[in-house]
């Protein structure tokens, strides 16, 4: 097989770079030695056109809508499959046996419950913290609780490392969440499936009995399912960069969950409800249309737009179905933000500038939606997205640690600051 080159040139100098083919997608240009070959940089603000890793874990092709995991498509996992069993397809890289799959979800059962001192943790925090902020301390103050599992060396630490993680943080968000408004902490039940457990921490009280429904347990699952991986965004190559250091695991997914409180990335949900809350009627849409089109004005449709799908998010397809049931299942028919969700949606898919743009709903479009309708606050849909993530972050993680080529990320720059000058005498300034 002929090994593709690409050829620089750079005023008489040649420069022969090796092109990388990956299983599916574009060509990649190795460039890790150009500095050492031709005494330059690249320069590529914002990564848009750069691989900053090779992995074998998901694959996205925004032309096409499609997002797989391990080369199954997000929507037959959403379908067929539950959030444990793609956790486990993350993490392992194959669909688990029936055995397999029992030991995992009994092995992440059994270490849902917090360290009973964790508890002050939450405590120190101001009643009216966002959970999210909550969240990032409690995570990142696990490294001072679980030592046995912060050897980043050793394989087996790392796998307890991240069966706590997967396990506790559905346990960190409710208790963020229960924190906030007040009501005493729900303890996990073992004989609860992931989400229901979940749920159940969420809005149980002593007293009196929750029942989980059933069909609301399972669209908690399709949330989770639906934002469990999403390859090298924002918060997971801050994962990964975190790691590069050799930083532990914990601290690692602090720094994830940092990221993704911003409203470009995972606090896109919490703005986009928002965004329907202040619309608020369907005769408004066009006047926040026509502010989104405003150069002058920073205002943007929350959940539209997606650096890599540029024909529509596969997420968002399902998170609409999902809406749609869980609406249906409340008897909530006429939800006055779904009307505009629906219209708005409408009217910017028809608008030629969302068209050139190639801006689309994506996955945050609707999933506040359906949140709101379960009896969530709006800040607790970014901590439900930071739960869900953590599989994918972990994932990441393990496979970068366990990647021989792993060097520590150190970006470089153009430099555009002052040329060296001498110092100036407070007087003389
Ligand atoms: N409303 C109005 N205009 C938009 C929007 C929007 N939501 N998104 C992008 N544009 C315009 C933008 O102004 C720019 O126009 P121009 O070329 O004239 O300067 C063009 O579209 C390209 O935008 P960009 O900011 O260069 O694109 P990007 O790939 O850097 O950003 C994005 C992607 C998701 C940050 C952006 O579309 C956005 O801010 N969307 C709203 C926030 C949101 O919904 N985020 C959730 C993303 S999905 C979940 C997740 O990843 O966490």
């Amino acid at each position: 097989m002929t090994e593709k080159t690409a050829k620089l040139t750079l005023g008489d100098l040649e420069i022969d770079l090796p092109v990388l083919s990956p299983t599916v997608g574009p060509d990649v240009i190795d460039i890790t030695k150009l500095y050492a070959q031709g005494k330059v940089f690249t320069y590529d603000p914002g990564f848009t056109s750069t691989a900053a890793c090779d992995s074998t874990i998901t694959f996205i092709d925004g032309g096409k809508g499609e997002l797989l995991h391990r080369g199954y498509p997000i929507d037959q996992l959403a379908e067929k499959s539950h959030y444990l069993e793609v956790c486990y397809l993350l993490l392992y890289g194959e669909l688990p046996s029936a055995s397999e799959l029992e030991e995992f979800e009994a092995t992440i059962t059994r270490h849902t419950m917090l360290h009973e001192q964790m508890v002050n943790f939450f405590r120190g925090f101001r009643r009216d913290a966002h959970p999210m902020a909550i969240m990032v301390g409690v995570v990142g103050a696990m490294s001072a609780f679980y030592h046995d599992s912060t050897d980043i060396a050793d394989e087996r630490q790392r796998e307890i490392a991240s069966h706590r993680l997967i396990a506790k943080m559905p346990t960190i968000a409710a208790w963020a969440y229960k924190y906030s408004i007040g009501q005493p902490f729900i303890y996990p039940r073992n004989d609860l499936d992931y989400a229901s457990n979940f749920l159940r921490m969420c809005f149980s009280v002593p007293a009196e009995d929750y029942q989980v429904n059933p069909i609301l347990s399972r669209a908690m699952d399709r949330i989770f399912t639906l934002h469990a991986d999403h390859e090298q965004n924002a918060s997971t190559s801050t994962v990964r960069l975190a790691s590069s250091s050799g930083a532990n695991p914990f601290a690692c997914i602090a720094a994830g969950i940092a990221c993704l409180w911003g409203p470009a990335h995972g606090g896109a949900n919490q703005a986009c409800l928002e965004m329907l809350e202040e619309i608020g009627t369907v005769d408004r849409i066009p006047e926040f249309i026509a502010r989104a089109k405003d150069k002058n004005d920073p205002f943007r449709l929350m959940g539209f737009g997606h650096r890599v799908y540029k024909n529509f998010d596969p997420r968002a397809k399902v998170m609409k179905q999902s809406a749609d049931e869980v609406l249906d299942l409340l008897g909530i028919e006429d939800n006055p933000k779904l009307q505009v969700a629906k219209e708005l949606e409408k009217q910017a898919l028809e608008d030629p500038y969302f068209a050139e743009k190639k801006l689309f709903p994506n996955v945050d479009f609707y999933s506040g939606i359906i949140l709101e309708a379960m009896g969530f606050p709006t800040s607790m849909f970014t901590p439900i997205f930071a739960l869900a993530r953590t599989v994918g972050w972990i994932s990441q993680w393990k496979e970068q640690i366990s990647d021989p080529k792993l060097k520590i990320g150190r970006p470089r720059q153009l430099y555009m600051g002052e040329n060296t000058r001498e110092y100036i005498d407070i007087e003389n300034r």
